[in-house]
């Protein structure tokens, strides 16, 4: 992660076939996240907010931009995107620096599926966590 201006800007470097998705939040109810979704070579990024332990409903304002993305090998996969600390939508997280913050991640690898729609397939129990982040202008 690093900041530039008003802006946070997320390098992911993951191992997934079909979808992965970072967000802020404990817990799938009120969570503000992303999701990345590949269909062949070519990655979708949507902006969405959970309502539950089911598929995160999308945005009605996307709030963050894919700025770039590399399919590094067949499930490896590098993808940049960015969003404003502050986008002003009451479905996202409104970010400061120099806070703490729960964050989470999920992926499903499932290669058999071609194309996933808004509706998400369930991920694995072990493929879901959560964890603490401090974000910080500081460099260590
Ligand atoms: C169709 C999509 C999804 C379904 C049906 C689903 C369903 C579930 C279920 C049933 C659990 C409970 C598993 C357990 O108790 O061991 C769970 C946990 C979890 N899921 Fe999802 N999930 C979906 C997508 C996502 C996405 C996109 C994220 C985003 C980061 C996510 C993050 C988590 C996390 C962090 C947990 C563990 C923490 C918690 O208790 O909430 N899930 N999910």
């Amino acid at each position: 992660m690093r900041f530039e201006g008003d802006e946070i800007i997320f390098l992911l470097d993951f191992y997934a076939n079909l979808y992965v998705s970072i967000g802020f939040g404990r817990q799938m109810r009120f969570s503000d996240c992303v999701v990345i979704a590949f269909r062949g070579d070519t990655a979708y990024l949507t902006d969405r907010h959970g309502i539950g332990q089911v598929s995160p409903i999308i945005d009605s304002q996307q709030d963050v931009t894919l700025t770039g993305y590399n399919k590094l090998s067949g499930t490896h996969k590098l993808v940049e995107f960015r969003r404003k600390l502050i986008t002003n939508d009451p479905c996202d997280k409104q970010l400061e620096i120099e806070k703490g913050y729960y964050m989470q991640y999920s992926f499903h690898n499932d290669s058999k599926t071609a194309n996933i729609g808004n509706d998400l397939p369930e991920h694995d129990d072990d493929d879901a966590k959560k964890f603490r982040i401090y974000l910080s202008m500081t460099n260590l």
